[in-house]
């Protein structure tokens, strides 16, 4: 579980500074480019640090060069967490990067302390794999996700043992017909899951659909080999949902925000259970009050898995309401450029709003303003 989160000239934040409460539900929010997706693409890199080397994690545009607040020479991500509902133990993990004033080469640092151990990597060809337990078992099963409706819709087949959906929503099909058949009471809960959010839906669907695929192939001209692309049509897997009208509606005809809510909750409830989901803008297509149901949803999916927190970013009041003050970080980069963040409950008439508004209301009279009030006085 995720206590702390600090970035030090990580993109738009020179020194920000989460403080998750217990719930194990967060949101952010705030205007757009307010650092949001930073924060969140900032925890991902780490988590994807405890199975991958610097050298994947951080090459190309995530490379330090991008990473690193412009003009800075040194930024940092660093986490503190603890694991274990009974006795929990605390840990420590985080990532460096330094550029060499001469050479102008960036050095990657990696380190993590537990209560009986600490360590550092300095290797672009390290990983925190190596980190002492329970960091390992904390960050590895992360998920980070930005949905897109029409992938979630495509028909899509996958070759994996155990399929899952990807960062961008597609293999949904191939991943709920593998639930279906493995693991069936996970797949019932799921569907009822979605019909709380969309009640219209009777029953989740998949079907037998082509899926166009690109395969590499060598051809032989004169000896030599030369590869080119084939188009082939081969068989996959497509959502459909019946609906309580009698309708049997096909995946790319289902409603956004239906086929959003479907491709979340398969991730949620998929039996490789994840630890750390972090999605990002998740009200897109959502009816007001189905963006309120779906948060119900959110909380009793995580009462059931004592290991999972969820941190999203939202630009709903409605989605804002179903949430406690403390579960509500508000990003602002209005006056100075970078990122200022306050948890709502330290909001100075917080107790006065509490008695008279929603928590959704009160963001929306506030707004993002209030901040730099509350850091300078
Ligand atoms: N290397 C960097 N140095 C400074 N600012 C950066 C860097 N990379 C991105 N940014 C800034 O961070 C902001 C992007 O924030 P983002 O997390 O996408 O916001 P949000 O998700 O809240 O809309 C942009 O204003 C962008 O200019
Ligand atoms: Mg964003």
């Amino acid at each position: 579980m995720l206590e702390t989160v600090e970035l030090k000239n990580f993109k738009g934040h020179q020194c920000t500074r989460l403080n998750l409460d217990q719930s194990r539900l967060h949101a952010l929010v705030g205007q757009n480019s307010a650092g949001k997706t930073s924060i969140l693409q900032g925890l991902h890199y780490l988590t994807r640090l405890v199975d991958a080397p610097f050298k994947s994690v951080f090459g190309y545009h995530n490379s330090p060069d991008f990473i690193t607040t412009i003009g800075q020479n040194k930024g940092s991500v660093i986490v503190n967490g603890f694991w274990g509902y009974r006795s929990p133990r605390k840990w420590q993990a985080g990532y460096q990067f330094e550029k060499n004033r001469e050479s102008l080469q960036w050095w990657p640092t990696g380190f993590w302390k537990t209560d009986q151990d600490s360590g550092e990597i300095t290797n672009w060809s390290d990983s925190l794999s190596i980190a002492e337990s329970p960091i390992p078992q904390a960050l590895r099963f992360a998920v980070y996700l930005k949905l897109v409706a029409t992938n979630l819709a495509r028909a899509d087949y996958s070759e994996a043992v155990t399929p899952r959906v990807e960062f961008d929503g597609s293999g949904l099909a191939p991943t709920l017909d593998y639930l279906r058949d493995e693991a069936p009471d996970q797949f019932q809960n799921l569907q009822e899951m979605l019909q709380k959010v969309v009640p219209s839906v009777q029953r989740i669907g998949i079907r037998r659909a082509k899926v166009q695929v690109n395969r590499q192939r060598l051809i032989e001209v004169n000896g030599q080999s030369i590869p080119y692309e084939e188009r082939q049509e081969i068989a996959g897997q497509e959502v459909v949902l019946d609906m309580h009208t009698g309708e049997r509606i096909p995946a790319h005809a289902i409603s956004e925000g239906t086929i959003l809510t479907l491709g979340l909750l398969t991730v949620l409830m998929n039996p490789r259970k994840p630890n750390l989901v972090l999605l990002d803008d998740i009200e897109q297509g959502l009816h007001p009050k189905a963006q309120r149901e779906l948060m119900t949803v959110f909380k009793e999916i995580i009462k059931d898995n004592q290991n999972l927190q969820i941190i999203f970013s939202t630009h709903s009041p409605y989605i804002v309401d179903e949430l406690t003050t403390s579960q509500v970080h508000v990003l602002s980069n209005r006056q100075s450029g970078f990122t200022n963040c306050k948890r709502l409950d330290e909001h100075p008439d917080v107790e006065w709003a509490q008695q008279t508004l929603t928590t959704g209301e009160f963001w929306d009279a506030e707004g993002e303003d209030w901040i730099m009030g509350a850091i300078n006085g």
